[in-house]
């Protein structure tokens, strides 16, 4: 639904005192995607999943890109602002506390684009597949935010010296970052979900 909010999205009330999870899927993808992964990660929290709200040839992504890997990054500010937007009118609507954000590849882009513009958006996150979002990066907002990024080290579409640098830059800014390099490619495995959920339970 989309109802008063900014973006079309899927929420679920939770059962637990938990830290509300903010889905984020990756191109082409929907509001449906991560919800089994997030009861997973995080049985019983409450969850907010948005729509990408750019098409590319039909499938949504959280910003325009101009080519595999090659952000328009006035696009990437712009729709981050958008979301941080979104997620702050949603924690009122639906009464929830910050979320941490649970990004997969598109969606742990933009997740790390509000990490950087909007720190106070979230209270953590974890970029499943990330690489640096934007080209200049904001004055640090001083933000201790803790953060897991899990790289795959086989990945092609997503160069490690890139989640490398996105590491640097958010430890930068000051926030805990814990940066976990897989056996794996670019689709996310058992092991992303059991690092996720340790991590949860460990951080938050
Ligand atoms: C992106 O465009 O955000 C990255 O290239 C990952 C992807 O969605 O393929």
């Amino acid at each position: 639904m989309a109802g008063p909010l900014s973006h079309i999205h899927r929420f679920e009330t939770g059962t637990a005192s938990r830290t509300p999870l903010l889905l984020l899927h990756g191109t082409g993808g929907n509001e449906d995607d991560l919800v089994p992964l997030g009861r997973m990660v995080a049985p019983g929290a409450p969850l907010l999943s948005p729509r990408g709200k750019v098409l590319e040839n039909g499938m949504p992504r959280f910003f325009r890109r101009l080519a595999e890997g090659v952000f328009d990054f006035a696009d990437v500010e712009r729709r981050a602002q958008e979301l941080a937007d979104f997620v702050i009118a949603a924690g009122k609507h639906y009464q929830t506390e910050r979320p941490v954000a649970f990004g997969y590849s598109n969606g742990a882009n933009i997740a790390a684009a509000v990490l950087l513009l909007r720190p106070e958006a979230l209270s953590g996150a974890i970029l499943l597949r990330a690489m640096v979002p934007l080209q200049d990066v904001p004055q640090s907002a001083g933000s201790t935010t803790p953060v897991l990024i899990i790289s795959g080290s086989r990945d092609r579409i997503v160069p490690i010296e890139s989640a490398t640098r996105l590491a640097g830059m958010l430890r930068g800014h000051g926030m805990a970052v814990d940066h976990q390099i897989l056996e794996a490619g670019h689709e996310l495995t058992q092991e992303d979900a059991q690092l996720a959920a340790q991590w949860l339970k460990s951080s938050v």
